[in-house]
């Protein structure tokens, strides 16, 4: 006789078969994925444990599972993620924004009120959005040289009602617009090339590789910005850089070789460097 799967067998089952796949979070994965599959939230789920699943329900759930296996990520899965509590469509064509970054908007919003916002590869539009939500005199540009990640990056400012107040750019961060701006933020491609091997395989695989690698040390954005803020940005104007691990004090050389002022480290809230700040000079 076929078994019957209920909803809390087959989470069981599936954070079992997550686990031993060397998936990080097995049983929220299975929960999410279930969810979806049946269109409960994860309240919903636990309110029918004891809910049999139909067959199409199922081989509409074991897809999903196949996907998530091979190590795909969940949000490319679901199409969906949060970032600054927003929600964000995402695609493989665009680096899954990471909570670590919103350290980034917090240091944005505690140091400017900025009227006009560069955000320097945007992917999913994560930053180039929550600033444009948060200050609502902002002008944002955003730009980014993959055309498919700037499709995504408008359809979320669309979504988040601030499309009208963001500028979409397709370029290389080789070539900054001039400007000028209150304000450059970024969260560039930085791991160097070396390091790509090592990755997960969620991100290694499935990640975009011109979002991720930054040249053979990962610091050739950090250069093209250090470079050209001082062009861009409008005196005193902030220049504001997600960073990799062990590249704070090279990011912080580099802004002030450039000639930036006022250089400055904020770790993130797990006590990592991650974000580099400096400011071009005030007119004397
Ligand atoms: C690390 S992702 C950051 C995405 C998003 N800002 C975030 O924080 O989630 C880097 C982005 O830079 C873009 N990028 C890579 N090389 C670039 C270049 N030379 N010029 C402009 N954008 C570039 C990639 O397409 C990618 O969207």
């Amino acid at each position: 006789m076929a078994q019957t799967w209920t909803v809390l067998k087959i989470l069981q089952w599936t954070a079992d078969y997550f686990d031993d796949k060397g998936i990080e979070s097995p049983r929220r994965d299975a929960e999410l994925l279930l969810g979806a599959s049946l269109g409960l939230d994860r309240v919903g789920l636990y309110l029918h444990f004891d809910r049999p699943l139909e067959e199409s329900e199922l081989s509409a759930y074991r897809a999903l599972i196949v996907r998530r296996a091979k190590r795909e990520p969940l949000q490319y899965i679901l199409g969906e993620t949060e970032f600054w509590s927003l929600p964000f469509s995402v695609s493989p064509a665009v680096l899954i924004p990471r909570p670590d970054t919103e350290v980034l908007v917090e240091e944005a919003l505690r140091l400017t009120g900025g009227q006009r916002i560069l955000d320097v590869g945007t992917g999913s539009g994560a930053i180039a959005v929550a600033l444009a939500h948060e200050l609502v005199d902002a002008q944002v540009t955003a730009l980014d040289i993959s055309p498919e990640a700037l499709a995504v990056a408008e359809s979320n400012a669309r979504r988040n009602g601030v499309d009208d107040r963001i500028t979409f750019l397709q370029g290389d961060l080789a070539h900054l617009p001039e400007g000028p701006f209150d304000l450059i933020v970024s969260n560039p491609p930085y791991i160097p090339i070396a390091d790509v091997e090592g990755l997960m395989p969620e991100v290694r695989d499935f990640e975009p590789r011109q979002a991720l690698v930054g040249g053979l040390d990962g610091l050739n954005p950090y250069r093209a910005l250090a470079t050209q803020a001082g062009f861009c940005l409008t005196p005193g104007g902030w220049l504001l850089v997600e960073v990799g691990i062990d590249q704070v004090s090279d990011v912080q050389q580099l802004f002030a070789d450039a000639g930036l002022k006022d250089v400055f480290c904020r770790d993130d809230y797990g006590g990592m460097p991650r974000v580099v700040g400096a400011r071009s000079k005030v007119a004397d």
